[in-house]
C-alpha cells in the first residue's frame, strides 16, 4: 500500500515489471514497515566516501535506502596508527578520517551505526606487533593503550553507534577460543572479559556485541561460542548480543541462518544480529533466483523475531564489495536494485508478525 500511496503511475505503468523500480526510488527499505521494528543498512567504506564529492550514488543511494550503517574498514585498529608518550599517561594516536566521513553521513541523516570493531586478530596495527605474534611491549603496558584506544574510539561516536562488536572472530571451527595476539595479551582467559568491561565502561549505553562467521547453522563452532559467552554472562560480563555475519553464497545455501540457532541465542538470554550479510554467486551461471531467495528469508527470520536488532549487509553495491566477483549484493555496480533487493523489499513490505520466540515456548 505504501508504494501505492506514495508514488504517482500511470495505470498503464502498473505492472509488475514496471512498479517496483518507481518504488525504489520513491520509498527506501528504510521506509517500509519492517524497517519500523528492525533497523535495516548496510556498511560503507569510509575511505571511498571520503573521496566521493558531495551528493555521490554512493552515499545518496545508502541515506535513502537505510536506517543503520557502519564502517568497512575505518573502525578497526588499522586507525589506530601510534601512541604518544608513556604506555601508561599517555594517549593513542587516530586516524578519524574514514570513520568521520561516515558518521557524519550518519548523524546528518538520522542514521545509527554499527561500530565494527573494537578487538579483532585480523587488524593488529604493525606498530603494535610487525607479524601478529611478537611485541615489543610488555602485557600491562598493551592493556593501558587497548583500553584507553577504546576509550577514546567509544567517546567520539557515542552519539551515534548503537551496537559496537566487541570482538570478533574469537573462535575456531571447533568452537574452541582461538589462543591469539589479544588473547595471549589482553588477560588470556580473562580477555574477554576485560574487553567487554572495558567497553562497557567507555559507553554504558552501547549494545555490546560478539561477532562471529560459520554461526549460522548447528555444529560444534556454534556450540562452543555460545557456552562460552553464555558463561561469561553468567559471571556478570556485559555482553548483550551475538553477531551472525552471515556471508552467504548459493554455492552452499545449506549454510544459512537457521532458525535453530537464532533460538538457542534467544533461549541463553542475548539480543542477535545479521552483522554482515552479502551472498555471492557463480560468476558465469549466477544464480540471482537462489540468491535472493537466501536475502528473503534472512530478512525474514530477522523480522520475525523481536530479539533481532538489526540486518546489516557488508556493503549495498557490487560496485563496491570485497567479494570475488563481486556480485553479492542487493545493487548491481551501476546502483540498479537486483532480484534480491526485491527479496527483502518484500520482507520489509509485508513483515511476519514479530515474536519473542522463548516467550511464546513458555
Ligand atoms: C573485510 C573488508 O571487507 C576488507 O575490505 C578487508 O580487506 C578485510 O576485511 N569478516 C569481518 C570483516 O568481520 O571485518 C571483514 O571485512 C570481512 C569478514
Amino acid at each position: 500500500m505504501l508504494r501505492l500511496t506514495t508514488v504517482l503511475v500511470s495505470a498503464a505503468l502498473m505492472s509488475a515489471t514496471v512498479l517496483p523500480v518507481f518504488a525504489q526510488t520513491s520509498v527506501g527499505l528504510k521506509n517500509l514497515p519492517g524497517a519500523r521494528v528492525l533497523p535495516i543498512g548496510a556498511e560503507l567504506n569510509g575511505t571511498f566516501l571520503e573521496n566521493l564529492p558531495a551528493g555521490s550514488k554512493y552515499a545518496s543511494t545508502a541515506i535513502h535506502e537505510f536506517n543503520i550503517t557502519g564502517c568497512e574498514n575505518e573502525l578497526k585498529m588499522y586507525s589506530f596508527t601510534g601512541w604518544k608518550g608513556d604506555p601508561f599517561t599517555g594517549t593513542p594516536i587516530i586516524d578519524n578520517s574514514g570513520a568521520d566521513a561516515v558518521a557524519n553521513l550518519a548523524r546528518a541523516n538520522h542514521m545509527v551505526m554499527r561500530g565494527h570493531v573494537l578487538i579483532y586478530n585480523q587488524a593488529i596495527p604493525r606498530w603494535i606487533s610487525p607479524d601478529g605474534v611478537n611485541t615489543k611491549y610488555t602485557d600491562a603496558q598493551l592493556q593501558a593503550m587497548v583500553k584507553k584506544f577504546i576509550f577514546t574510539r567509544m567517546h567520539r561516536y557515542a552519539d551515534v553507534v548503537r551496537y559496537w562488536d566487541v570482538t570478533n572472530e574469537c573462535f575456531d571451527s571447533k568452537g574452541d577460543l582461538k589462543h591469539d595476539f589479544w588473547y595471549t595479551h589482553l588477560g588470556g582467559d580473562n580477555y574477554m572479559a576485560n574487553i567487554f568491561s572495558w567497553a562497557h565502561e567507555a559507553d554504558p549505553q552501547a549494545q555490546l556485541y560478539y561477532n562471529d562467521y560459520s554461526t549460522e547453522q548447528p555444529g560444534p563452532k556454534f556450540n562452543g561460542m555460545l557456552a562460552y559467552l553464555v558463561a561469561l554472562k553468567n559471571k556478570g560480563v556485559p555482553i548483550n548480543g551475538i553477531g551472525f555475519q552471515c556471508h552467504e553464497n548459493t554455492k552452499w545455501p545449506q549454510g544459512v541462518l537457521s532458525t535453530a540457532n537464532t533460538n538457542a541465542v534467544d533461549a541463553a538470554g542475548f539480543k542477535w544480529q545479521v552483522t554482515e550479510l552479502d551472498c555471492g554467486t557463480d560468476a558465469v551461471n549466477p544464480n540471482w533466483k537462489l540468491q535472493a531467495e537466501i536475502y528473503g528469508q534472512t530478512a525474514k527470520i530477522c523480522l520475525a523475531d523481536s530479539n533481532c536488532q538489526g540486518l546489516f549487509m557488508w556493503g549495498y553495491t557490487d560496485k563496491h564489495s570485497w567479494l570475488r566477483p563481486p556480485n553479492g549484493l542487493p545493487f548491481d555496480a551501476a546502483y540498479a536494485p537486483k532480484p534480491c533487493y526485491w527479496a527483502l523489499y518484500k520482507a520489509f513490505e509485508n513483515p511476519p508478525p514479530r515474536i519473542n520466540p522463548v516467550a511464546t515456548a513458555n
